[in-house]
C-alpha cells in the first residue's frame, strides 16, 4: 500500500478509536439510558423480535413514553447509542442505530440501518422508545465496595422504574455481588418486576441472571472488572425491593481474602 494511503487509514482508525474507543477505562459498544437523549431500546420480556407494531407502541406507552422518531433515534446515535437489534420506531418504520461499523451488524455501515416503513404491521421486531422524563435512577459506580438498593428502599419502590447501575472497578479486579435482601413482585418467569445482572458493561451481552420474588440468589462473581445491574418495575404491584452489596477484589487473590464473611460462587 502507498505510504500516504496507509497513513490516512491510520488517521481514520485513530479518529474512530476516539469516537468509540476507551472511555472511563472501558471499551464502549453501547451507552445507557440517561446518555441516549431519552431514547432507549426495548425487547419483549419474552425475548428478541417478539413485538408487533401495536405491541411495540404499547411497550413504550406502558413506561410513559412513545415510539422514537427517526430524528430522535439519530440524535441518540450521534451521542453513542449503538444497538445491534432492529426495532419499531415512529410511523411503523424499522431499523437500528449503528455507531461502529461491523461485519455482523449493519452490513459494515454506520448510521440508522433503515428497513423502511413496514407494510405488514404484524411483523415482529424490538422497539425504540422515547421518554425524556423517565424516572432515572442507577448510575456509574467506581467505588471498591458499595451497597446498592432499589429506589426508596426499604420503602416500596415505585411503578415503572428503569434503573441501570454500571459498576467499574480497577483493571485486574473482579466484582463480587452479595444479595442482602430481595422482595419483589413474584411471577414464575420474572416478567413483571425484576433485577437483571450482566457480566459486562451493558445489558446486551453477558446476561448472568434475572431475579424477582423473595428468594435470595447466590453470590455472583464477574469475569472482568465491570458489571451491570438493571432494575425494572412494571405498572402494577410494588414491593420492598432489593438491597445488595458489591465488593471489588484482586482477581489474583480471590474473594474470600478480602470479603471475610462473603462466600463466593463463580459465574458458570
Ligand atoms: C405478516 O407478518 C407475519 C409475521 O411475520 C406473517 O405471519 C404474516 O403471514 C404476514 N402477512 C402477510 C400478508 O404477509
Ligand atoms: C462475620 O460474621 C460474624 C457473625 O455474623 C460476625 O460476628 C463477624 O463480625 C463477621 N466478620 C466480619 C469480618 O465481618
Amino acid at each position: 500500500m502507498h505510504v500516504l494511503a496507509l497513513l490516512w487509514t491510520l488517521v481514520l482508525l485513530l479518529k474512530e478509536a476516539q469516537a468509540w474507543g476507551f472511555r472511563n477505562g472501558i471499551f464502549h459498544n453501547s451507552i445507557w439510558l440517561e446518555q441516549a437523549a431519552g431514547v432507549y431500546h426495548r425487547e419483549s420480556r419474552k425475548g428478541r423480535y417478539q413485538l408487533t407494531y401495536r405491541e411495540a407502541k404499547a411497550v413504550c406507552q406502558y413506561e410513559g413514553g412513545k415510539l422514537a422518531t427517526y430524528e430522535q433515534l439519530e440524535a441518540a446515535r450521534q451521542i453513542g447509542l449503538h444497538v445491534c437489534a432492529a426495532g419499531w420506531f415512529d410511523k411503523g418504520r424499522v431499523g437500528y442505530p449503528i455507531v461502529k461499523p461491523g461485519a455482523n451488524c449493519g452490513y459494515g455501515k454506520v448510521g440508522i440501518i433503515d428497513y423502511g416503513y413496514r407494510l405488514n404491521k404484524s411483523e415482529r421486531w424490538d422497539v425504540y422508545c422515547y421518554n425524556p422524563h423517565s424516572k432515572e435512577c442507577g448510575g456509574v459506580l467506581t467505588e471498591q465496595q458499595k451497597i446498592i438498593q432499589s429506589p426508596g428502599f426499604p420503602e416500596e419502590y415505585e411503578n415503572e422504574q428503569i434503573c441501570y447501575w454500571h459498576i467499574r472497578v480497577r483493571a485486574g479486579q473482579k466484582i463480587l455481588l452479595h444479595f442482602l435482601e430481595l422482595d419483589m413482585e413474584d411471577d414464575p418467569s420474572c416478567m413483571a418486576d425484576y433485577l437483571e445482572v450482566y457480566d459486562s458493561y451493558d445489558d446486551v451481552s453477558g446476561f448472568a441472571g434475572r431475579f424477582c420474588g423473595d428468594y435470595l440468589p447466590d453470590d455472583i462473581i464477574s469475569t472482568g472488572n465491570v458489571m451491570t445491574l438493571k432494575f425494572l418495575s412494571d405498572a402494577s404491584f410494588t414491593a420492598g425491593g432489593f438491597q445488595l452489596e458489591y465488593v471489588a477484589f484482586d482477581a489474583s487473590l480471590g474473594p474470600q481474602v478480602q470479603t471475610n464473611n462473603i462466600t463466593a460462587a463463580p459465574l458458570s
